[in-house]
C-alpha cells in the first residue's frame, strides 16, 4: 500500500510561497494554504496537517500571534516559521513558543525539504517515547497490582479512568486492602508523575500539629515556630497529595481542606496572605464516613466533595480467586528478596488459605508469605491464621523495632527469646483490643490507658491488624 502523504498547511498571505513550495518539494507532500493567521487556525482543526509552515509578517494577526493561539489547542503540529532576514528577536520570540524550526526567506527549496524531514522525523521519535514510556510505566505499575478477579479488574478500570485527571479520588477499603497502592498508581499515571508525591497520615499526627503540617506556618504563629515554614500542600505544588486517614482529620481541618479544593488556596497558621497551590488530592479512608457524618465527626459538604470518584477495594475474603495470584507474586518477592527458592505452597495450605477470612487482607496475607520464606515452613500457616498474628517479627514488634530482621537461626531455633516474645505479641494485641473496644476505639485515650504513646499505638494497630469493624 503506498505511503500516505504528508499534509503541510502554508499560512503565508503571499501566494508566491505556497506556489514554489509545492512545484519544487518531492511528491511525498500535499499542500493546503492559508492567506492569514485566522483562516489557518481554522483550517488546523479541519485539514489536520501533519506540519506548518508559517510566515511571521502578516497583515492582521502576526505569525507570533497565531502560534500562541495554536499552543492553547489541546495537541498541535510542528510549526516551522518563515521570515525575512534579520530578526533575531522574533526567532528567539517563536523558540520560546516552541516553534520546532526558523527558516529565512528568501529560501532554497531543497533546504525547506530538509527542514522538514527533520522536524517530522524528530516528533515521530518523540511520540514513540512518549507511548513507550507510558506503555511502560503502567505495565510496570499493574505488575505490582495483583488481583484479576471482577472486583478488581473494575478496580483498575476506574484507576485507568481517572488517573490521568484533575478528579479527587476518595480510595476506601478495609485495612491492608491495598489503598497506598491504589494512590501511589493514580499518581504515577498521572501526567503529574514527574513531580512529587506526598504522603500525610492525618491520623499520625497530633491533631494541634496537623494544622501546621498541612498548611505550614508564619514565623511566630505559636510558640516555637521559629521560623516561617511551608506546609505539605505547598510542598506537593504541581504533584499530588495523599491524605491518608482522611476520617481521622478534626472537623476543624476539614472546613480548610474544603476551601483548598475549592479555591486551590489557603492561608498558612498565624499568616494572612493566601497561598494558591496546583495540587491533585487523592485521600483514603478505612472508616465509614456516611457514620462518621451522623455521629457529625465529617462535614457533609467535603464528603461530597471529595467524593467525586471512589474506589473501593474489596476485602480479599470477597475475592479469594486473587489469593493463588497473590501467593505466587509474593513468593517470587521474598524469594528473589532473601536469596530463597521456596517452591509452591501445597494444595491443602491453599485451601486453608481459601478459607481464611483475611481480616487485615493482602497486607496479612503478604506478612504469612515472607514468613514461610524465610522460615522455609509452610506449617506455620495453621499457626499463624489461628492466632491471627502474622507479623514477620513479633520479638521485634515488642520491643519497638520492627526494622530488625530476625535471623534464620533465631527462628529455627527452640529460642527462648523468640518463643517469649511471640507470647508477649499475643498478649500485646489481645490487651490492645480490649482497651480499643474499651473506649470505643478512642485512639487516644486508649493510648493514655495503656500509657503508651500515641504513634505507638497507631503503629501496633497496623502491625496486629486491628480494625474497628472486628
Ligand atoms: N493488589 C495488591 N497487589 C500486591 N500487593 C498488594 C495489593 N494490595 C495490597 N498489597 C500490599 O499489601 C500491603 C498493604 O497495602 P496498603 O498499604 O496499600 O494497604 P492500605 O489499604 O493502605 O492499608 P491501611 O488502611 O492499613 O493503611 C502493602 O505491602 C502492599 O504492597
Ligand atoms: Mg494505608
Amino acid at each position: 500500500m503506498a505511503k500516505e502523504k504528508i499534509k503541510i498547511l502554508i499560512i503565508d498571505d503571499d501566494p508566491k510561497v505556497s506556489w514554489i513550495l509545492s512545484e519544487g518539494l518531492s511528491s511525498g507532500m500535499e499542500f493546503v494554504s492559508a492567506r492569514d493567521g485566522i483562516e489557518g487556525i481554522q483550517m488546523v482543526s479541519t485539514e489536520k496537517p501533519d506540519l506548518i509552515l508559517l510566515d511571521i509578517k502578516m497583515p492582521g494577526m502576526n505569525g507570533l500571534e497565531v502560534l500562541e493561539k495554536l499552543n492553547r489547542m489541546p495537541s498541535r503540529p510542528e510549526v516551522i516559521m518563515l521570515s525575512g532576514h534579520g530578526e533575531t528577536k522574533n526567532i528567539v520570540h517563536s523558540m520560546h513558543l516552541g516553534a520546532a524550526e526558523f527558516i529565512n526567506k528568501p529560501f532554497d527549496v531543497k533546504e525547506v525539504e530538509i527542514h522538514i524531514n527533520t522536524v517530522l522525523e524528530k516528533n515521530r521519535l518523540k511520540q514513540e517515547v512518549k507511548t513507550l514510556r507510558t506503555e511502560l510505566k503502567s505495565r510496570s505499575q499493574y505488575d505490582q497490582f495483583i488481583g484479576d478477579s471482577p472486583k478488581m479488574t473494575q478496580v483498575k478500570n476506574i484507576i485507568e479512568q481517572v488517573a490521568d485527571s484533575e478528579l479527587t479520588v476518595l480510595i476506601r477499603g478495609e485495612s491492608g486492602t491495598g489503598k497506598e497502592i491504589v494512590g501511589r498508581m493514580l499518581h504515577t499515571l498521572s501526567g503529574r508523575s514527574e513531580e512529587q508525591f506526598t504522603k500525610v497520615n492525618c491520623a499520625a499526627i497530633p491533631r494541634d500539629l496537623l494544622e501546621a503540617e498541612l498548611f505550614g506556618y508564619e514565623k511566630g504563629a505559636f510558640t516555637g515556630a521559629h521560623k516561617t515554614k511551608p506546609g505539605r500542600f505547598e510542598v506537593a505544588n504541581k504533584g499530588s497529595i495523599f491524605l491518608d486517614e482522611i476520617g481521622d482529620m478534626p472537623m476543624e481541618l476539614q472546613s480548610k481542606l474544603l476551601q483548598v479544593l475549592e479555591q486551590q488556596e489557603f492561608v498558612r497558621v498565624g499568616g494572612i496572605n493566601n497561598i494558591h497551590v496546583d495540587v491533585r488530592i487523592i485521600c483514603a479512608t478505612n472508616k465509614n464516613l456516611e457514620e462518621a457524618i451522623q455521629r457529625q465527626q465529617f462535614r457533609d459538604d467535603l464528603f461530597y466533595r471529595l467524593n467525586e470518584i471512589t474506589v473501593f477495594l474489596p476485602p480479599l475474603r470477597e475475592r479469594p480467586e486473587d489469593i493463588p495470584l497473590l501467593v505466587k507474586y509474593f513468593l517470587d518477592r521474598y524469594n528473589s528478596l532473601y536469596d530463597k527458592d521456596y517452591p509452591e505452597l501445597s494444595s491443602e495450605a491453599m485451601a486453608r488459605m481459601a478459607d481464611f477470612s483475611w481480616p487485615g487482607n493482602v497486607r496479612q496475607l503478604e506478612n504469612l508469605i515472607k514468613q514461610i520464606v524465610v522460615r522455609g515452613d509452610e506449617s506455620i500457616i495453621g499457626d499463624l491464621l489461628s492466632t491471627g498474628i502474622t507479623s514477620i517479627n513479633p520479638v521485634a514488634s515488642t520491643v519497638g523495632d520492627a526494622e530488625v530482621e530476625m535471623s534464620e537461626e533465631l527462628v529455627n531455633s527452640y529460642s527462648l527469646k523468640k518463643r517469649v516474645g511471640f507470647a508477649v505479641a499475643r498478649e500485646e494485641k489481645k490487651l490492645i483490643s480490649e482497651v480499643l473496644n474499651k473506649t470505643n476505639w478512642n485512639r487516644r485515650k486508649a493510648s493514655e490507658l495503656l500509657e503508651i504513646s500515641y504513634r505507638s499505638l497507631l503503629y501496633k494497630i497496623k502491625e496486629y491488624n486491628l480494625n474497628s469493624s472486628k
